[in-house]
C-alpha cells in the first residue's frame, strides 16, 4: 500500500483491521475512521484547523481531574451523551424516561430517613418532594434506593464549592413496603455547565449558551430491576427548550407548587423501573 491518495487512502486505513480480533472493535473502529475522513473530505479541513483541533482535544484532556471530566463534559454539549442514553434506554411502557447522568454524581452521599432536608436549612425555597418507586404495572417496589443531589441556590455543586459541604444537597432515601420516600430540599435554579475550559470556550465560540434549566438529578436502583439516571426539571424553568446537553424530557417536568397553609412547595413523582 503505497501512493495513497484522499481517494483511496480511508479504504487503506479500514483495511488494516483485517486481523482485529475484537469484532465489536472492528465494526466501532471501521465506522468511526470513515466517519472521521468523511467529516475532513467534507469540510476540506485545513492544516491550520487540524492543528487547532488537536490543540483543543489536547487541553480537554489536560483539564480532566478526579472532580472534573471535561471529556464527559464535552460529549454532553455536542449531544451524544444524550445519544447514548436514548439508543441503550428505548421508552418502554410505565418505565420513567432517563436522561445524562453528568459529571456531578459523587458515590458515598449519606442514607437520610425521609423527611430529611438536604439542604440541611440552607438557603433556598424550601420544596418538599414525594413518591413512590413502582414496577411497569404500578406496583410498589420496596427497598429501592434513590441517589439524589443537585446545586445550591448559587448553581454550584458541593463538590464545585469550598464554601458547601462535601455531601450537601446529596442524599440517599430507602423505599419502604409502600415503595415511597420523601424528602425535603430547596427548589433547583437553572445553572452554567463548567465555562472555564476549552468545551465553555467552544460553546463560546459556536455562539451557545451554557446553561441548564433547573433539575433535581435522581439514580433509582433496586435489585432486579434497570438502574434508572433521570432528573425532575422545574416547570417554567427559562432554559428548558435550550438546555446545553439536550436533556429535557417532558415526561420528566415538575411544578413546584405551593403548598397550602405551609410556606413550602411541594412536588409529588412516581419512578417506573424496568424488569432486567
Ligand atoms: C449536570 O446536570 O450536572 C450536568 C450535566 C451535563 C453536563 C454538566 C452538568
Ligand atoms: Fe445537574
Amino acid at each position: 500500500m503505497r501512493n495513497l491518495s484522499e481517494e483511496n487512502l480511508t479504504e487503506a486505513v479500514v483495511q488494516r483491521l483485517a486481523r482485529c480480533e475484537n469484532p465489536r472493535l472492528k465494526t466501532v473502529m471501521t465506522s468511526l475512521i470513515r466517519l472521521l475522513h468523511a467529516a475532513v473530505r467534507e469540510v476540506e479541513l485545513t492544516e491550520a484547523e487540524w492543528a487547532a483541533g488537536i490543540e483543543f482535544l489536547t487541553a480537554t484532556g489536560q483539564k480532566c481531574d478526579a472532580d472534573r471530566q471535561e471529556f464527559i463534559l464535552l460529549s454532553d454539549v455536542l449531544g451524544v451523551s444524550m445519544l447514548v442514553d436514548a439508543i441503550n434506554h428505548r421508552k418502554s411502557a410505565g418505565a420513567t424516561e432517563s436522561t445524562v447522568l453528568g459529571p456531578f454524581y459523587v458515590e458515598g452521599a449519606p442514607e437520610l430517613p425521609h423527611g430529611s432536608d438536604l439542604a440541611h436549612g440552607g438557603p433556598g425555597e424550601p420544596a418538599e418532594v414525594s413518591g413512590r418507586v413502582l414496577t411497569p404495572s404500578g406496583k410498589p417496589i420496596a427497598g429501592a434506593v434513590l441517589d439524589v443531589w443537585q446545586t445550591a441556590p448559587n448553581g454550584f455543586y458541593s463538590t464545585q464549592d469550598p464554601d458547601q459541604d462535601r455531601f450537601n444537597l446529596r442524599g440517599r432515601f430507602k423505599t419502604g413496603a409502600d415503595g415511597a420516600f420523601s424528602f425535603r430540599t430547596i427548589k433547583p435554579t437553572s445553572y452554567p455547565v463548567p465555562t472555564d475550559g476549552p468545551v465553555g470556550a467552544i460553546l463560546n465560540a459556536m455562539g451557545r449558551h451554557p446553561m441548564r434549566p433547573a433539575h433535581i438529578h435522581f439514580i433509582v436502583t433496586a435489585p432486579g430491576y434497570e438502574r434508572l439516571t433521570t432528573h425532575l426539571f422545574a416547570e417554567g424553568d427559562p432554559y428548558l427548550d435550550s438546555d446545553v446537553v439536550f436533556g429535557v424530557k417532558n415526561s420528566l417536568v415538575v411544578d413546584f407548587k405551593p403548598k397550602p397553609g405551609v410556606r413550602t412547595l411541594a412536588v409529588a413523582y412516581d419512578f417506573g423501573l424496568t424488569p432486567v
